[in-house]
């Protein structure tokens, strides 16, 4: 079997939740504690065996394209003044080979995908979206590429979400488990109102897809918010082949909301060393401050 060793990035779309910020600066650069968000997602990609990573960008971007070139002159000014830690820290995404592509209007996530095509090719190939941070023990990434090698099928991430909030997601309907949290599924619907939701299993950014996915895409009229739906290609996929859903049970931050990027930055900063105790003498004197 193949090993899986691409994976996808869409960052092209606009970012409204986060108006004004997101008018020059890309949502997917907001910084968590100190690092742009969609570093830690390249990292998850490292730890998991990603070697090659396309980053899908549009108009007012540029940021991300120049936060993952190698910056010569700030690297050798910090290995002259001997900052080594800083100089490792820059420099953590050397080895991977980073492409860009641009989706010429955000037309859905479904179209942004589509733009990949000829770098996936013939491979199996994972999609992280550029907003989502996921934090357990194995990457899950990595527990999707394990459960590739067990079913060699399709599979993409879900978890449980309050059901009043699925109208903000892709939730599945599902018809069996199959093995300890990885299902079956009937359909995939886009953003379903709350009394039409099939479950409260809601898809999250981290999707493995085998590459007959194009094809489907190709086809895909506009849906939901007139916007290329990749829930809808993947619910056309998992009639013609099969696509699992397995159960993500560790952490997750939505980073492209206003309020998910204040508590993204707090969870992290508890867990930073450089500012960790600080963070907590000042959240408990605010609550104290709140009573
Ligand atoms: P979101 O729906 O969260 O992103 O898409 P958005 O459209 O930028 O956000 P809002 O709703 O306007 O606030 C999930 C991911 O897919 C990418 C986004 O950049 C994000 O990382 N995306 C979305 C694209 O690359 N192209 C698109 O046309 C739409």
């Amino acid at each position: 079997m193949k090993k899986i060793r691409k994976a996808i990035i869409p960052a092209a779309g606009l970012g409204t939740r986060f108006l004004p910020e997101t008018k020059a600066m890309p949502k997917e650069m907001l910084p968590v504690v100190d690092k742009p968000a969609i570093q830690l997602i390249v990292e998850e990609a490292m730890k998991s065996g990603i070697t090659d990573i396309l980053i899908i960008i549009g108009k007012g971007k540029r940021a991300i394209e120049d936060h993952f070139d190698s910056n010569t002159e700030l690297e050798l000014n910090l290995e002259r003044k001997g900052k080594d830690k800083m100089l490792e820290a820059v420099k953590k995404t050397n080895g991977l080979n980073i492409y860009f592509k641009r989706q010429e209007h955000p037309k859905g996530l479904g179209d942004a995908v589509l733009t990949a095509k000829s770098f996936v090719g013939n491979d199996p190939f994972v999609i992280m979206l550029g907003d989502d941070l996921m934090q357990a023990e194995t990457p899950l990434t990595k527990q999707l590429i394990d459960s590739y090698e067990k079913t060699n099928s399709s599979t993409l991430a879900v978890m449980r979400v309050p059901h009043e909030d699925t109208s903000k997601y892709g939730v599945i309907n599902p018809a069996k488990k199959v093995s300890d949290g990885l299902y079956d599924v009937t359909s995939f619907v886009e953003k379903p109102n709350p009394e039409d939701a099939p479950s409260d299993l809601a898809i999250i950014g981290r999707y493995l897809l085998t590459p007959d996915i194009f094809e489907v895409l190709e086809h895909t009229k506009p849906g939901k918010g007139n916007e290329v739906q990749l829930t809808d290609a993947i619910d056309t996929l998992n009639k013609s082949g099969k696509v699992y859903a397995h159960e993500f049970k560790g952490s997750r931050y939505d980073t492209g909301n206003k309020f998910g990027w204040l508590q993204t930055n707090i969870e992290f900063g508890l867990q930073h060393p450089e500012v960790a105790d600080q963070l907590k003498s000042y959240i408990k004197d605010l609550a104290n401050k709140l009573d």
